[in-house]
C-alpha cells in the first residue's frame, strides 16, 4: 500500500481526499516541487523549500509548515513507504474556495512518494532528442501546477522520438518542459537566465562547471543552437541528460560531447 501525507497526516494514498472545490482542481491554482531522496537523505532540500516558498508567495499562498516540519514529514513518508531511492512531490494548492475564484483560508498541502523511474542507460550514453515550440510559461520563476502546454505536446514529442519539448519565445531559447537547457560552445557553457525556472540541478551544475569551464548565464538566441558543440538538459530526476538532436539537426554529429561527459562524471548527489 502506498502512503501519502495530506495536510501533515500520513494516510493511505487510496483513502486521501481533497475538496472538489479546491482551487488546485477547479483552476489549476497551485505550486509544487519534485525532489529526490536516497534513504532519508534528501537532495538539495533547502533549495527546494526556498523555491516552494517563493512560488507560493507569487501566488499569495502561505506555506502552512516550517522547513523543519516539511523535512520531517517527508522523511517520515519515505520510511512509511519503505523507499530506498525516492522521488518526492510536494504540492500546495489554493485550497477549498466558496465561489471557485476567491482564495480560501486553508491551502491544501500534500506529499507523494514514489520509486524513481529514471531514464535508460542508453539515453545517457547516446543522448536524447528534443523538439522545439514557441512558448513561455506563466510566472516563469515559479513552479506552478499548470503544465497544460507540456501535456498537450507529449504525444507529438513521442511520435517524433523526442523525450521533451524545448521552449523558445521571441527568438530566445528558454527551458524545456520539465528541465533546464545548456549548450557548450567549445569550453564555454551557456544557459538561459531570464524567463525560466531556476532549476535546483541547474544551479548545482553551474557551480561544478565553474571548476573547469567558462560559464555564461545569458540570453540564448535560437540561431545559436546550430552553433552548439554540445547540449544537455538538467532536472531533478534526470540529473544531466545529454541532447544529441534538436528537431531535425544533430548536435556534435549525434554524439555525446566530452565536456558533457566530464560534468556527468562529476555530478554526484548528496
Ligand atoms: C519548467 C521547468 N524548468 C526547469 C526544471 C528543472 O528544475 P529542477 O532542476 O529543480 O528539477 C523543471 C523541473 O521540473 C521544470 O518543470
Amino acid at each position: 500500500m502506498n502512503y501519502c501525507c495530506l495536510n501533515q497526516k500520513i494516510i493511505p494514498e487510496a483513502k486521501a481526499g481533497v475538496s472538489l472545490r479546491d482551487l488546485g482542481l477547479l483552476r489549476g491554482y497551485g505550486v509544487f516541487e519534485v525532489l529526490t531522496a536516497q534513504g532519508d537523505k534528501l537532495f538539495l532540500f533547502q533549495e527546494h523549500f526556498r523555491r516552494l516558498k517563493n512560488s507560493a508567495k507569487k501566488l499569495n499562498l502561505k506555506l502552512p509548515v516550517s522547513e523543519k516540519q516539511l523535512e520531517a514529514s517527508t522523511k517520515k513518508l519515505i520510511l512509511k513507504n519503505k523507499l530506498e531511492k525516492a522521488s518526492i512531490r510536494i504540492v500546495l494548492t489554493g485550497g477549498p474556495s466558496k465561489d471557485g475564484i476567491t482564495l480560501g483560508k486553508k491551502p491544501t498541502l500534500f506529499i507523494l512518494a514514489n520509486k524513481i523511474k529514471g531514464f535508460t542507460k542508453k539515453d545517457y550514453l547516446q543522448g536524447v532528442k528534443l523538439i522545439t515550440t514557441e512558448y513561455q510559461r506563466e510566472i516563469p520563476r515559479a513552479k506552478i501546477s499548470n503544465y497544460i502546454h507540456a501535456i498537450q505536446l507529449q504525444e507529438k514529442g513521442k511520435k517524433e522520438g523526442a523525450i521533451e519539448v524545448l521552449y523558445f519565445h521571441n527568438g530566445l531559447i528558454l527551458e524545456a518542459s520539465t528541465s533546464n537547457f545548456f549548450i557548450f560552445k567549445k569550453d564555454t557553457l551557456i544557459t538561459p537566465k531570464n524567463n525560466i525556472l531556476l532549476g535546483t540541478v541547474r544551479n548545482f551544475v553551474i557551480k561544478i562547471a565553474k571548476q573547469k569551464f567558462k560559464v555564461q548565464e545569458r540570453d540564448l538566441p535560437f540561431q545559436e543552437l546550430k552553433k552548439a558543440d554540445e547540449a544537455f538538459l538538467t532536472a531533478t530526476i534526470k540529473g544531466i541528460l545529454p541532447v544529441t538532436k534538436i528537431d531535425n539537426f544533430k548536435i556534435n554529429d549525434g554524439r555525446v560531447g566530452e565536456n558533457t561527459k566530464w560534468l556527468m562524471e562529476n555530478f554526484k548527489r548528496n
